[in-house]
């Protein structure tokens, strides 16, 4: 065998074996912990040695940041801009994790020219390759682009509180994925969760319908538990899991990271995330 034809060969074993799993993090309603539960599930699987990247991606109303003391100077409005390049907006978070800071203000991947698009999900894909986890943390609701993150993503982690309200926009939600043929694993987290046994049952109302009338299959991701420390860690602007690695949140975060990781069954792809998101412009 040429030396050429084992680096090709070498080129593509390593190319399989680095196909990176990307986690859209959604909920129909908003303010249900979709940004705590990125950031926190992004540094406890990054501590147990996943490469990971987290993206803001609520391009109108973008507030990761708010949730740690990181120096953000730069964030997706520069790149989009043209006056930064993504490596200079990206912040390596001291858990390891490389952070990519939200615009606010984008109207929307749609508004943007498709020289703008193109760059942009080129770029972000250029950084997905160099991950093994892509979290991606959309804005709430079925709007077009949390939409096309959410159908692109191998893993949809939908969120939800336990009241009725919620459920019923994560629903919604659910509905309109599986209406538009998403192949990947659609999963519930319950979070504001009282107790095990009212996230059981939020989590049992959904998946049922959703298997009656949608014929859809919704994964239990589990729960995280109302927890007074996560308000105070934001207030600190620590993430929960750095600042109280014990409390009862973290620890359901934990078990999140732990069934992610277990539940990793990857759909054949040819290509990457950011450009199966380019390709719904195409
Ligand atoms: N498990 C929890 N226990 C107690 N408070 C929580 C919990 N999860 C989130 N919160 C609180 O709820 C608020 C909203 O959380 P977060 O910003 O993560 O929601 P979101 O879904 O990202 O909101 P948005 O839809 O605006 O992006 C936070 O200020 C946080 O303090
Ligand atoms: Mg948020």
């Amino acid at each position: 065998m040429s030396h050429d034809d084992q680096a090709g060969n070498l080129r593509r074993l390593m190319s399989q074996a680095r196909q990176t799993r990307t986690i859209a993090v959604t909920s129909g309603k908003g303010g249900v912990g979709k940004s705590n539960v990125s950031l926190n599930l992004a540094i406890l699987l990054s501590a147990a040695g996943n490469r990971v990247a987290l993206v803001d991606a609520d391009l109108a109303l973008a507030n990761l940041d708010v949730l740690m003391d990181a120096d953000v100077r730069w964030n997706l409005s520069h790149v989009v801009a043209g006056t930064r390049r993504l490596e200079e907006i990206v912040v390596n978070l001291p858990s390891g994790v490389q952070f990519v800071p939200g615009a606010s203000g984008l109207a929307g991947l749609s508004d943007l020219s498709e020289f703008q698009r193109a760059k942009l999900l080129d770029d972000l894909g250029a950084l997905e390759a160099d991950n093994d986890i892509v979290i991606v943390d959309t804005g709430a609701g079925i709007g077009p682009d949390v939409l096309k993150f959410a159908s692109c993503a191998d893993t949809v982690l939908v969120v939800t509180a336990p009241e009725p309200t919620a459920i019923t926009d994560g629903y919604a939600l659910i509905k309109v994925l599986t209406q538009r043929d998403y192949r990947g694993q659609l999963s519930l987290l319950v979070n504001f969760a009282p107790d095990r046994h009212e996230a059981r049952q939020a989590y049992q109302r959904i998946s049922s319908v959703a298997r009656q009338f949608l014929d859809a299959r919704v994964l239990d991701a589990g729960y995280v538990l109302h927890d007074s420390k996560v308000r105070d860690a934001v207030r600190k602007r620590e993430p929960f899991v750095l600042a109280f690695p014990r409390c009862p949140a973290s620890r359901c975060v934990a078990a999140l990271a732990t069934k992610l990781c277990a539940g990793g069954a990857l759909v054949e792809r040819k290509e990457g995330f950011f450009r199966r998101v380019a390709n719904w412009f195409a």
